[in-house]
């Protein structure tokens, strides 16, 4: 499917070195945006160590992009080898950039990505009065079946196969790509 995203944007996938752009991505977020994301309302500490978590776990990270910019991230964390088949998703847009479709290509980048590792269960801590999230795991009621109470969301869709990996190594092909393109243009720009 097409991704319609705000003119200028691109989604990727993180690469090893990029850790800066995901935890200043966090630290921007406005005071709602981040207790959304978070849970909770956290201190700029929090975050800083959260980032520098992530890049040990072997997470899955998706960046929305703009001129070089990281506007909008989805994150997808294995649970560990006691919760096999089990990992963990959060999405944050940038409150300039919600509602323009980005977070709906966040989630669909994501659960591609749990599709292809043979993730079956994905939690995403959502507080219950977060309507946009909830609106936004509505629309991928065919794939994501959300049970708000307990906030957990489950991947419904069925084993990888050749197309869907197929897809997620396109997009891939194509992320790689532009970040080469935004990687030249910050050094001619340095
Ligand atoms: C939740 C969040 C990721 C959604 O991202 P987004 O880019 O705004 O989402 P989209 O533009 O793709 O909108 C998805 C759906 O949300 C709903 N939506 C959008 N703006 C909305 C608003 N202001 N109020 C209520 N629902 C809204 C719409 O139903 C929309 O579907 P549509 O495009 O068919 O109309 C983003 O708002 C965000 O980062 N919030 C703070 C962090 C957070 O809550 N993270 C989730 C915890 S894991």
């Amino acid at each position: 499917m097409r991704e319609v995203l705000p003119e200028g944007g691109v989604i990727r996938k993180l690469w090893i070195g990029e850790t800066a752009r995901y935890r200043d991505h966090l630290l921007r977020l406005d005071p709602e945006s981040r207790r959304a994301r978070f849970g909770g309302g956290v201190a700029d500490d929090f975050v800083r160590r959260y980032v520098e978590t992530t890049t040990g776990l072997d997470a899955i990270v998706h960046g929305f992009f703009v001129e070089g910019a990281m506007r909008g991230a989805a994150e997808l964390r294995s649970l560990g080898a006691g919760l096999l088949g089990q990992a963990e998703a959060a999405i944050s847009v940038e409150k300039s950039w919600q509602s323009h479709g980005v977070g709906s290509a966040l989630l669909r980048r994501t659960l591609l990505a749990a599709r292809n590792r043979g993730y079956r269960l994905l939690h995403m801590a959502c507080l219950a009065e977060n309507r946009r999230m909830q609106q936004l795991a509505r629309k991928f009621d065919a794939e994501l079946s959300f049970d708000f109470d307990s906030v957990i969301g489950e991947v419904e869709s069925s084993r990888p196969t050749p197309l869907s990996v197929m897809r997620e190594l396109m997009s891939d092909h194509h992320g790689f790509a532009t970040a080469m393109l935004d990687l030249q243009s910050r050094i001619l720009r340095a």
